[in-house]
């Protein structure tokens, strides 16, 4: 069953538009790696030829770039309870290549239960921005539509070859 989120997405879009985020991309400084646990993903990239020009994404959370409330209100429209959530963006020209959500914290969230993730797609359709999930192709994908995780674990990668800032809200949560 195909399921669209009835959140303003467009209001909290624009606040996001205006506020700075923070940038990931291939270097040391990469988000949550402090026991190495991403290495393997980064050497690939590394080894594929990726570099910090064509590697980038840009992260946005609840509570410090948009409103916190987003998380709960979707967690409901999920029927989850949330454990974190965070917009990112892919500008043109830009990719996260293929890899797996490796953080500091993966154990904590795997003791609290029945791990769930879900995408919505929070801006308009726009040709160029792909989103990848396992075996999965997402292009073109109407506004608030949500997608649900094979598993939170699934190996992942977006592409923007279009000519606007591609916008995903993703969402992991517990039963
Ligand atoms: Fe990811």
């Amino acid at each position: 069953m195909i399921k669209f989120s009835s959140l303003d997405w467009s209001k909290t879009l624009s606040v996001v538009q205006g506020s700075q985020g923070e940038v990931r991309t291939i270097g040391a400084d990469f988000y949550e790696n402090k026991d190495g646990r991403f290495d393997e993903i980064i050497k690939l990239w590394i080894d594929a030829g990726y570099t910090t020009n064509k590697v980038e994404w840009i992260n946005f959370y609840p509570g410090k770039h948009f409103d916190k409330n987003i998380e709960n209100l979707f967690a409901q429209e999920v029927s989850l309870n949330p454990i974190r959530s965070w917009i990112s963006c892919v500008r043109p020209g830009k990719s996260a290549p293929w890899h797996q959500d490796i953080d500091d914290d993966l154990e904590i969230y795997q003791s609290k239960g029945d791990l769930k993730k879900y995408t919505c797609n929070i801006n308009h359709p726009s040709h160029g921005q792909v989103f990848m999930i396992d075996k999965q192709c997402y292009y073109m994908e109407p506004r608030t539509k949500i997608i649900e995780w094979p598993d939170y674990m699934s190996w992942h990668g977006a592409s923007n070859c279009g000519f606007e800032n591609h916008y995903l809200y993703h969402f992991l949560g517990y039963r």
